[in-house]
């Protein structure tokens, strides 16, 4: 399977090592592999056929040097033009108008090429034009990868749980406020402080505004609302308020309740809202540190919970990985009707 990659930053880097590091477990499971034939960042490009060493993009990346050459025109029009299966679209989220992934991801289904993204603004924002569109053409559109890197929430939803009816979900979907709420009640230190902390440590967004003033939670929820509960929503229909009101004095109050605060988005029969909550100590909503975790009700199961990291090149890229074995089963499937 021929992928071309778009964005070639952490998530990007993540992606071309995990394929490095599946290679064998791909080729023994489906009796191909999965060829990288294009990698671009924002200015440069490399492309081969017959495939590129994934491990030496990185390491060229990471030399400061770009991937090759440098990018005659837009990534979409060289999209147009190159032989692929697979868009793996990783550019960074965009909330304003969720471009350049937008674009890109639209181009390729046009071309009628599957597509795996990492990207929430394109979704949070277009979720419903893009999933017809996909269905249109008879492609397929996966993103497990934009809701909680390593807590596999949308393919366990949308394949295993296919029957369920979704009735009602809550959960946390950021770390950074996650890690920074938990901070501030179990060792007492002020918002500022903890807020740096996270920035030193990777987790929050490059503007970390988009962390805490709830933008991530609430395109993370929109595209939960859609792709699991069947609504059409998207992220400007999110009720949201973020944490950065919450004062030390709050959340010691909430501890004498044997409470903690979070941030939590829910999905109900009332709509869709991101916003602190206070949450029982014990409940499964009080998780700390940079976990994530979703809550679900169905008809048949009741509830179900799901909790994993949120963030990360590694999970990031198991979350892609994921969306790439369920093309290759498909594929596998409609070529001999069979899968090892
Ligand atoms: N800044 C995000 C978080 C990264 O803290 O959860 C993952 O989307």
């Amino acid at each position: 399977m021929r992928l071309a990659l778009v964005g070639f930053g952490t998530v990007g880097q993540g992606v071309a090592e995990a394929v490095a590091m599946k290679k064998d477990f791909i080729f023994d499971r489906f009796g191909t592999d999965l060829k990288i034939v294009a990698a671009f960042d924002s200015m440069t490009y490399a492309m081969d056929p017959r495939g590129l060493k994934p491990l030496e993009l990185v390491a060229k990346k990471q030399s400061g040097k770009g991937l090759g050459k440098t990018r005659p025109k837009s990534v979409a029009e060289m999209l147009r033009e190159l032989d692929y299966d697979v868009l793996v679209e990783m550019t960074p989220t965009n909330i304003e108008n969720a471009e350049p992934g937008y674009t890109n991801i639209r181009t390729a289904l046009e071309c009628c090429r599957d597509v795996v993204t990492s990207n929430k603004g394109p979704l949070a924002l277009n979720y419903r034009t893009l999933d017809e569109l996909s269905k249109k053409n008879g492609v397929e559109l996966r993103f497990e990868a934009t809701v909680g890197g390593a807590t596999p929430i949308i393919n366990l939803s949308r394949e295993l749980l296919m029957a369920e009816k979704v009735e009602s979900m809550k959960g946390i979907l950021n770390g950074t406020c996650n890690f920074i709420l938990s901070r501030m009640g179990e060792e007492g230190l002020p918002f500022e402080y903890v807020l740096k902390e996270a920035q030193e440590m990777g987790y929050a967004e490059t503007d970390p505004s988009y962390d805490i003033d709830g933008i991530d939670s609430a395109s993370k929820l929109a595209i939960l609302a859609n792709a699991i509960m069947g609504l059409d929503v998207t992220y400007n229909d999110v009720r949201r308020t973020g944490i950065r009101r919450i004062t030390l004095e709050a959340v010691e109050l909430a501890a004498k309740e044997k409470k903690v605060i979070r941030l939590i988005g829910e999905v109900n029969g009332g709509g869709v809202e991101v916003s602190p909550r206070m949450v029982p100590l014990g409940h499964p909503l009080s998780i700390s540190g940079t976990l994530n975790v979703l809550h679900m009700h169905t008809d048949l199961a009741g509830a179900i919970t799901v909790t994993g990291r949120g963030a990360g090149r590694k999970e990031t890229a198991s979350a892609i990985m994921s969306d790439l074995v369920g093309l290759l089963k498909r594929n596998a499937c409609l070529l001999n009707g069979k899968v090892k």
